[in-house]
């Protein structure tokens, strides 16, 4: 028995922050961004009393009306997210709450960039095992939350969003390989500094926006390349799968110009890839899903595609999968 995606849906804020909104905050310049990263606007979740878990719910709620299906019937809530709503409880909790979850437990994931698909694969394990038939996986986060809008260098590169799919058993194609990769290391190139148990919460970390994504961005650019360009190829390789036979590549969203040496590697024409960067910027956990949710009318059962991540941590991989069903 193999977990397929049956439905999937998304949200978006409403409040966009383009290039030349940034340009009036901090020194930089329209030109700068698109030609570094490809993002020409993103979304922010401006409302002070809305957080990560508003969006994941409000992504689940449609995912549910879209299948036709009760939230009763959910067995098992997965968030993705670095940007949970509190330490605790976990925004799963927060999440199947405010759908009406009541039959399912959950538990968040930190994975960063990779957390939808680090999720995705979890997930699936338990349709795997027959012992679930409703598995919902929510990529969200509100990248707002922890950005520093007086840096230059990385609050151009992010925005909110959520995205949700839902996992049911199926006898044919669904998820077929995985191949998923932590390094620890990855942490002297990017992390929250304070906030945690190493450095909690004090005058001195606030005043030294501690609190925020710190980033040393060539590093995480060449090991991100390197990282999702590799595993990628490895996937197609031990699937046996030509280019031909690759229906779409829907990689995270992190920066165009991985992307495009992703899909170079990978030898696939610039067609079979799905790329919103320029409307949404970096989301974290929600870009794939989200891809998934645009290109979703585009996708026929049998299609194989390859999803593909590189993130903080440092987190990469890739998935491999079937889409099983024509949208009508
Ligand atoms: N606007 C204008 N200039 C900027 C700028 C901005 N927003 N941000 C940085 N610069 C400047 C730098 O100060 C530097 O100036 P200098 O040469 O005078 O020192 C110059 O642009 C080049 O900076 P550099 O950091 O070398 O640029 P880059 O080509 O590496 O692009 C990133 C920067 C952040 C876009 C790129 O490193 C990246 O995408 N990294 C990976 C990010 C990522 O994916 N993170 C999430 C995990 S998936």
């Amino acid at each position: 028995m193999r977990a397929a995606i049956t439905s999937v849906a998304g949200y978006l804020p409403d409040d966009v922050l383009s290039n030349a909104d940034l340009e009036k905050m901090v020194d930089t310049n329209d030109e700068w961004i698109r030609s570094r990263t490809g993002i020409e606007e993103r979304r922010i979740l401006k409302d002070p009393t809305k957080a990560t878990s508003d969006m994941g719910a409000e992504a689940v709620k449609t995912l549910l009306e879209k299948r036709g299906i009760d939230a009763t019937e959910i067995d098992l809530v997965i968030v993705a997210t670095v940007t949970a709503d509190m330490h605790f409880p976990s925004t799963a909790n927060l999440i199947a709450h405010k759908v009406g979850a009541v039959n399912s437990w959950g538990f968040d994931l930190s994975a960063a960039c990779s957390g939808f698909i680090f999720a995705l694969t979890t997930g699936a394990k338990f349709i795997e095992s027959g012992q679930y038939k409703k598995v919902v996986i929510v990529g969200a986060d509100k990248m707002s939350s922890i950005i520093d809008y007086t840096d230059r260098t990385t609050c151009i590169l992010f925005g909110d969003g959520a995205a949700a799919v839902l996992l049911e058993p199926t006898e044919s194609h669904g998820i077929i390989d995985h191949k998923l990769h932590v390094d620890g290391n990855g942490a002297n190139f990017l992390r929250q500094k304070a906030g945690g148990s190493l450095f909690p919460p004090t005058h001195e970390t606030v005043e030294n926006k501690d609190h925020v994504i710190w980033q040393d961005g060539q590093p995480v650019f060449k090991a991100a390349v390197k990282g999702m360009a590799d595993v990628s190829y490895d996937i197609m390789q031990r699937n046996n799968l030509a280019p031909d036979d690759v229906a779409w590549l829907v990689p995270h969203q992190a920066n165009l110009r991985i992307i495009d040496a992703t899909q170079r590697r990978m030898g696939l024409p610039k067609e079979k890839v799905m790329i919103n960067i320029q409307k949404y910027g970096n989301t974290t956990a929600a870009t794939i899903p989200l891809c998934l949710r645009d290109w979703e009318s585009q996708l026929k059962a049998g299609d194989n595609i390859i999803l593909a991540a590189f993130g903080g941590g440092f987190t990469w991989g890739a998935v491999y999968l079937q889409w099983a069903y024509d949208t009508h």
